[in-house]
């Protein structure tokens, strides 16, 4: 019987162990866990999703407050067109945020940023650019696209002296979906290195509909993609994604061709993940009724998490001169309509519940919207319940390593925690 570790995954010159840490926004998947998947000799990913406000956390700057401060004056407008992005100070927090964490990273695995396209940020194309393009100026190893259809999004960067040689790939659900990217970008000349193919199982926003992911499956897509590859002769690494929760399920997929697997949820209780130990704790505890898929986001995509999360239902007025990462290009969110609509049914009172979107902006940021992939209900089965009632925490290593060598739908529990001293 194979394991992970019997495979490698060739892109251009390397040869890494088989393993993708997924993109987890918003600072989820941190510097740390991405370095990790690095240093163990595969791959790792930061995300882009909000970066000023990650650098805030994480450098101490004050991007937050400086927009805060120039748009206070519109804080109760609920026309948001003038709330825009400084570029300079976008790719200052992106080169900064990418820069240190390159100039971190050990071994022989590489670090990719995810980059969503509906971070439409009140000016969709022009921020974009500045992200991929700052991501690359600080020496990202390679860009995920997510998100979105991506249309655009190679020729943001076609220009940019490393446009050739970081690896770039894309993240699509459907053969469809890559088939339109290919066909749009071809008079570039550059294929996408390699294809993630998220089925509905994932975390995160699924590209499948509210009402008919359930009728995907991921190993389905993924021998649509292959074939359709095959039939062209693209020679592109295929990499699943989305319910891939042991080495076993990893390998059913790298013996039907895929490259590699991208997995996430299993990583959001290591001790290297970004979620507040207390959030930690209500993952592990997670029964499979308590996750569903809605559409509380404001990006029009489903979303999965878990149905506990405070931001559900909570009546935050909406952030935007602080944040506004969802702003349209008109400076619309479907949030800010849908808060509008209850203080406007609601005029007298303090306080407002907002049931059908989230301000997934500020409860992202505060780690209150628990998104998660479908299998999170088996975290317990991977780690130990201590005397006092919670979950030991895992490392990064322990995870990667029980998916890299792990047989049999075995998964290894964590060496038990020393009892504390008294
Ligand atoms: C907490 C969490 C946050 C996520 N955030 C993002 C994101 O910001 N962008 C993205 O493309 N995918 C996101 N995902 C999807 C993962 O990158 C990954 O493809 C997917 O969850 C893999 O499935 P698994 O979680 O069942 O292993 C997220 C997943 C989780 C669990």
């Amino acid at each position: 019987m194979k394991c992970v570790d019997d495979f490698r995954l060739r892109l251009g010159r390397h040869e890494l162990v088989p393993i993708v840490i997924g993109g987890m926004g918003v600072d989820i998947s941190t510097a740390e866990l991405a370095l990790e998947a690095a240093r163990l000799g595969g791959i790792g990913h930061i995300s882009d999703a909000m970066v000023p406000t990650v650098s805030d956390r994480r450098f101490k700057t004050r991007y937050v407050k400086d927009k805060l401060q120039q748009y206070k004056y519109n804080v109760a407008n609920s026309d948001k067109r003038l709330v825009q992005f400084n570029l300079h100070q976008l790719a200052e927090a992106t080169r900064m945020h990418v820069g240190r964490t390159m100039e971190a990273k050990r071994g022989p695995g590489l670090v990719f940023i995810n980059c969503m396209e509906k971070l439409t940020m009140n000016a969709a194309r022009e921020t974009l650019r500045v992200r991929l393009r700052s991501a690359l100026d600080a020496g990202i190893d390679g860009i995920t696209l997510s998100a979105g259809l991506h249309l655009n999004s190679f020729a943001l960067m076609a220009d940019h002296p490393r446009f050739r040689d970081a690896k770039l790939g894309i993240i699509v659900s459907s053969v469809r979906a890559l088939q339109l990217f290919l066909r749009k970008n071809a008079r570039l000349g550059r294929l996408p290195d390699y294809v993630i193919v998220e089925g509905p199982l994932a975390g995160g926003h699924l590209g499948f509909g509210l009402d008919d992911w359930m009728k995907y499956d991921l190993a389905g897509i993924v021998d649509e993609v292959l074939a359709y590859l095959r039939q062209e002769q693209l020679a592109i690494p295929v990499i699943p994604a989305g319910g891939i929760f042991t080495g076993t399920d990893a390998v059913g997929f790298l013996e039907r061709g895929a490259a590699a697997v991208q997995v996430a949820t299993r990583f959001t209780v290591t001790h290297e993940c970004g979620l507040p130990d207390h959030v930690k704790q209500h993952y592990f505890k997670a029964r499979e009724e308590d996750i569903e898929v809605n559409g509380l986001s404001p990006t029009g995509y489903p979303m999965r998490m878990l149905k506990g999360s405070p931001g559900i239902g909570a009546g935050t007025r909406p952030n935007c001169e602080a944040y506004g990462y969802l702003l349209d290009n008109d400076g619309r969110c479907a949030y800010i309509d849908a808060y509008n609509r209850e203080v406007a049914r609601h005029p007298d009172a303090r306080k407002i519940s907002v049931k059908d979107k989230t301000c997934l902006c500020t409860h992202m940021r505060n780690f209150d919207i628990w998104t998660c992939g479908a299998y999170a209900y088996r975290l317990k089965d991977t780690s130990r319940q201590l005397p006092d009632g919670r979950w030991q925490l895992l490392s990064a290593k322990h995870v990667f390593r029980d998916y890299q060598f792990s047989k049999d739908n075995q998964i290894a529990l964590p060496p038990p925690e020393p009892a504390a001293a008294n």
